[in-house]
């Protein structure tokens, strides 16, 4: 039975809904809002009862170079009237060969080999199998609240979320988790160097106690955690890490899928941190504009590690997803969007900043360009998740025109659309101190409340 209160609003996005929920698994999607987009625009969403949005989740960051963007579009039409696909698993064709040779180009450093995939987690396990292949190792070290997606291996190596391992063990074997380094819950009295060097501290424990350093293919890491919470690893502990690896002949290899393809205002995420070359690098979402899409880039000795049909789909490299990759690469450039990303996160920081001043459920404000995690707690002081008082928040936005979610039911996730314009930011700026108003004078009638996010 339906107990959900209908906002007037949302009728037809609350029927279509109620329908759909009899035939589409609840396991493939965390719940927020009564939300039918029927289209899309750079920044502006529209839903079937008329309603008009301002994405500020760009579909999960898929979506950088705007919704619809029209050079992607036509991108898209003009493949798809040419060769809708031709499997790149026994022939060739040309959007693919000139994807991958970018791709190749778009990495600094010695030579590098691209394999494509159809989403950001089969592209994981290409981290799997190419780094095992290639030194002949078995174990592979992943962090705590990393997501990596959703098939065996990708859900194996994440770290963030109960449901994803909950009846569906036994996982992949020789996967070992370690602590991500958290700069905000810190231990009272440290700095940045003490944080790094605790958590490197972490790291190596499973060395000295259970994990033989010579069985270690490689170890996987978000440079900035996404669905972790927008966080980003301490330069020194990337530092630290990355050595460890070299030393010890374990493939370095970071998940460029969320914060990638000009995110965080660098190309890549990993370009954050200063003159680190991953061996293995994921892909996915943005690359193709949403088009299902992913690759893995990786130093060519490494991708050289194993022979066909060991990385194969039948779909993989679709014409026109590449097609729409290539139109996305050249509107990047073409709209400077990674400078855009540093110069609006830059702006929006600010602002968020300011409102932590003023508010004392603002707990810690992250942004890397237009990527960012506001923490929403119950009081500075004790730094307690308040995912009652996010809900509220985030409830209120959506009812004022601004679709924005939660990560790990508490953070704010800040990653619209590159394109999005400053008169929008500043709109969804105005809308978040009103929902942050709203919420502490408990003013916000949120409908199912048990129901929303992960
Ligand atoms: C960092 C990261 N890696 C991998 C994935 C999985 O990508 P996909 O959902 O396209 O399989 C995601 C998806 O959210 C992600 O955020």
């Amino acid at each position: 039975m339906d107990t959900k209160k209908v906002d007037q609003n949302h009728l037809a996005d609350h029927r279509l809904i109620q329908r759909e929920n009899k035939y589409y698994a609840k396991a493939s999607r965390m719940d927020y809002f009564d939300l039918v987009i029927d289209h899309a625009h750079d920044a502006t969403l529209v839903d079937v009862d008329g309603n008009e949005y301002i994405d500020v989740l760009a579909s999960a960051s898929a979506v950088n170079v705007g919704h619809t963007n029209e050079k992607v579009v036509k991108a898209i039409q003009d493949q798809a009237e040419k060769l809708v696909h031709y499997t790149p698993g026994y022939f060739h064709h040309q959007p693919e060969q000139q994807l991958a040779e970018r791709l190749a180009k778009l990495v600094p450093g010695e030579p590098k080999q691209v394999t494509f995939g159809n989403s950001g987690s089969d592209a994981n396990d290409a981290i799997i199998k190419f780094s095992r292949a290639y030194t002949k190792r078995p174990y592979i070290v992943s962090f705590m609240d990393s997501y990596h997606g959703s098939t065996y291996g990708s859900m194996t190596l994440s770290g963030v979320s109960l449901n994803m391992t909950r009846n569906m063990g036994p996982m992949l074997p020789d996967v070992v988790h370690v602590p991500y380094p958290d700069l905000y819950r810190t231990e009272p009295g440290e700095s940045e160097h003490d944080v790094s060097l605790r958590y490197f501290d972490e790291f190596k424990k499973p060395f000295e106690t259970f994990l033989p350093v010579e069985e270690v293919a490689c170890v996987l890491i978000e440079p900035i955690q996404g669905d972790g919470g927008i966080r980003k690893a301490p330069e020194e502990y990337m530092q630290l890490l990355y050595k460890f690896c070299h030393d010890n002949g374990i493939l370095f290899a970071v998940d460029e899928v969320n914060q990638g393809i000009g995110r965080t205002g660098k190309m890549w995420s990993i370009q954050q941190f200063k003159d680190i070359e991953p061996d293995l690098m994921s892909v996915g979402k943005s690359l193709a504009s949403g088009m299902p899409l992913s690759a893995v880039i990786g130093k060519k000795k490494v991708m050289e590690s194993l022979d066909s049909p060991a990385h194969v789909f039948t779909t993989s490299g679709n014409p026109v997803c590449c097609a729409a990759a290539l139109a996305t690469l050249d509107v990047l450039d073409e709209k400077d969007l990674l400078e855009k990303s540093v110069e609006d996160g830059k702006y929006v920081e600010e602002q968020f900043l300011k409102l932590k001043d003023k508010y004392e459920e603002i707990g810690d404000v992250r942004f890397y360009g237009l990527d960012g995690g506001i923490e929403l707690v119950t009081d500075k002081k004790s730094k307690t998740p308040n995912p009652d008082f996010a809900n509220k928040v985030i409830y209120y936005a959506f009812e004022h025109g601004v679709v924005i979610i939660t990560l790990k039911n508490n953070i704010l996730r800040f990653q619209p659309p590159l394109v999005i314009t400053r008169e929008q930011l500043d709109k969804v700026l105005n809308v978040l101190e009103k929902a942050i108003v709203a919420a502490e004078n408990d003013e916000v009638d949120v409908p199912d409340e048990d129901s929303m996010g992960w």
